[in-house]
């Protein structure tokens, strides 16, 4: 069995940090969200892995390289555009032959791994098998008619009157039927190439697609809120340590990392919260669910249920909370006279200002 990862597209929702870096390298608890997907195939048993990628390939193979250092063999496999899902299992058709498969959104999140459906699969063997999640509103997503049994009868790309509450989420498990479903379709009204209509020409054509519903326990982190919420499931089982240095004026309360080459001086940090490598904390308050990444200044300031990214600065800012800061990020106050906002910020960047 192999795995597809998919790591391509292009992450509208997560603009502007998608401008410059891959959605799936945004770190959760400063750890690229890709990577939780990788260890939870490697502990499904699952040791070669095909991972699509677009236009961040660079990125994305440097970050994982050939895949060892989760106990894996990665392929990569080059799509020119982000035509969908089923037009990803169409450019990795070479590479999974006709093994059977489990296909995985590379930015979403299941916790507690996929071991249990990967195994249900093996046992069971249906053309498809797909995770189903109750949702409020289930518009935005791919959504799945059952019948009494629970098997699926039909599924339809973001319905404008969708026939249930369940959607389907990003682990799919298929054997290599699919391969000759994604050959016939046609773009949908979006242009893309869409899995559903892959999963629906399987029902069509008299194969067996089964489902597991779940509960609460899968994310994906296209969006900045369900980003944060990842952040703060994964920090709820942080496991604490000081590797830097914490002076006798701070305080850690609960669950705190601070890693390697860190310094905390002056500040209060309550958890979970990580503090990154090399990152100085001065005279500050970081609070839970805080995640603040490697070399960054945090000074004067307080920071709370927010991502920081590598290399930013936050100084005498009171008071930061439910953001995403990118990469090499200056906030700093504006002067006190005349009252206003001086904003330098790059394209599909969103700020909230209370004033
Ligand atoms: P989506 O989040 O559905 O699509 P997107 O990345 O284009 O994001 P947005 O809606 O914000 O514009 O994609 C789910 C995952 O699949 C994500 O990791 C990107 C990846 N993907 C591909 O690799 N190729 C594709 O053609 C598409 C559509 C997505």
């Amino acid at each position: 069995m192999k795995a597809l990862v998919l790591a391509g597209g292009s992450g509208t929702r997560l603009r502007p940090i998608t401008h410059t870096s891959a959605k799936q390298l945004v770190p959760v608890a400063n750890k690229p969200v890709l990577f939780y997907g990788l260890e939870a195939i490697a502990a499904a048993g699952i040791r070669e892995v095909g991972i699509v990628v677009g236009d961040t390939h660079a990125e994305i193979e440097a970050a994982v390289g050939d895949g060892s250092a989760f106990g894996l063999q990665v392929t990569y496999l080059r799509q020119e555009a982000p035509l969908g899902l089923a037009h990803a299992v169409l450019v990795a058709g070479d590479y999974l032959a006709d093994d059977d498969f489990v296909m995985y959104l590379g930015d979403n999140f299941v916790v507690g791994g996929i071991t249990s459906l990967v195994e249900r699969f093996r046992a069971d063997r249906p053309a498809a098998q797909i995770m189903l999640t109750q949702v409020p509103d289930p518009r935005q997503f791919g959504v799945a008619e059952l019948d009494a049994g629970g098997r699926v009868v039909g599924l339809e790309e973001k319905p404008a009157l969708p026939k249930s509450d369940l959607a389907l989420v990003g682990v799919y498990l298929f054997t290599a039927a699919v391969h000759e479903a994604v050959a016939e379709l046609k773009p949908s009204w979006r242009g893309e190439l869409e899995i559903t209509d892959a999963i629906q020409w399987l029902i069509d054509a008299g194969h067996r697609v089964e489902s597991t519903v779940i509960s609460g326990y899968w994310k994906d982190t296209g969006n900045v809120t369900d980003m944060l919420e990842v952040n703060r499931l994964v920090l709820e089982s942080l496991d604490p340590a000081v590797r830097g240095k914490v002076d006798g004026a701070s305080e850690l309360i609960g669950r705190v990392l601070v890693e390697e080459g860190a310094v905390v001086r002056g500040s209060r940090i309550v958890g979970p919260a990580v503090v990154g490598p090399g990152t100085r904390v001065t005279d500050s308050y970081v609070g839970p669910f805080t995640s603040i990444g490697a070399g960054c200044v945090i000074a004067d300031s307080e920071i709370e249920y927010s991502i920081v990214l590598s290399r930013s600065s936050i100084t005498g800012v009171r008071r930061v909370e439910a953001s995403l800061i990118g990469h090499d990020v200056e906030v700093t106050p504006a002067p006190n006279t005349p009252r206003a906002h001086r904003l330098v910020l790059g394209d599909h960047s969103k700020v909230q200002i209370s004033s």
